[in-house]
């Protein structure tokens, strides 16, 4: 008794990273390791490499990059010279901060031609036709409400300017299905048999939503990408990278993948 102990509150440094970057660790803190695991582990950056951008970007291109994450695309795009301007979106203010400027830096990009803005997927407070591109990369299918980002982004982008979903994994409906099968009855046995170390996911949330490892991401089918764009004045082209979204030493055991797919819209 009468001992004290120091007492430390961290809360206030934790909610300054309170976003999906700390929610995966401090290996994730660095843009350098992003990167790394995204070069070494998968073909996210081939599919952004190889993907025909001459196609889509005119001479002096001002490019929307929304929820751009760690912001290597941001760099590959603002080093070539048909890209004047980059706006660099996210609603991470940590990943904005520290870590767009470093993948900047680390894909030989130009910052003088990047400009960042913390702000969610909508509204988008811009000017009605005033993006010559605007770049979506394994992001779209985080919004919660689709269609009101896409309607946004056909605001935003000029007529003859286009809508870049790169990096989406459209599934069919029935691989989906067997998904979800495989994965509920994985949760009642992991509940009947008192199962504490899974064997597979399958367990429900506290808030009972079934637990994935997909969770924070929604996994769409190819029907309802196709009645997404039906709903809204858009031509769209879909591009098959050829490419699986992870190498095969990383891919978990029996987890099927879609190829990594491009959807290209121009607003009619
Ligand atoms: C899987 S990451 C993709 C990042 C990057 N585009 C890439 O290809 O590496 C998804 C990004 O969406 C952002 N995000 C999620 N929900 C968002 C929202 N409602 N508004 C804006 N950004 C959001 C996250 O902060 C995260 O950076």
């Amino acid at each position: 008794m009468g001992q004290t102990t120091e007492h430390v509150d961290v809360r206030l440094k934790q909610l300054d990273q309170a976003d999906w970057v700390a929610a995966l660790g401090d290996d994730w803190s660095s843009a350098a390791q992003v990167f790394d695991h995204l070069e070494r582990n998968s073909h996210h950056v081939d599919a952004i490499r190889e993907f025909p951008w001459e196609r889509v970007l005119a001479e002096r291109s001002t490019v929307l990059d929304l929820a751009c994450g760690s912001g290597w695309v941001t760099g590959l795009l603002s080093a070539r010279p048909d890209v004047e301007r980059v706006i660099a979106w996210d609603a991470s203010e940590a990943q904005l901060r520290e870590m767009v400027p470093q993948s900047v830096e680390l894909v030989g990009g130009d910052i003088s031609k990047v400009e960042t803005v913390c702000g969610f997927f909508a509204p988008l407070p811009l000017d009605d036709a005033s993006i010559d591109c605007a770049v979506l990369t394994s992001a779209f299918h985080h919004a919660e409400r689709p269609g009101e980002v896409l309607a946004e982004l056909i605001r935003v982008v000029r007529p003859g300017g286009a809508i870049i979903l790169a990096n989406e994994t459209p599934h069919p409906r029935v691989t989906m299905l067997r998904w979800i099968l495989g994965f509920s009855a994985a949760a009642v046995v992991n509940s009947l048999f008192d199962r504490l170390h899974l064997t597979r996911p399958g367990h429900m949330a506290a808030d009972h939503i079934l637990y994935d490892d997909r969770l924070g991401d929604r996994v769409l089918t190819m029907p309802q990408w196709r009645r997404l764009f039906s709903r809204h004045p858009v031509s769209v082209e879909m591009m098959d990278s050829g490419l699986a979204p992870y190498r095969r030493s990383f891919r978990a055991p029996g987890r099927g993948q879609s190829n990594l797919t491009h959807f290209i819209l121009r607003p009619a």
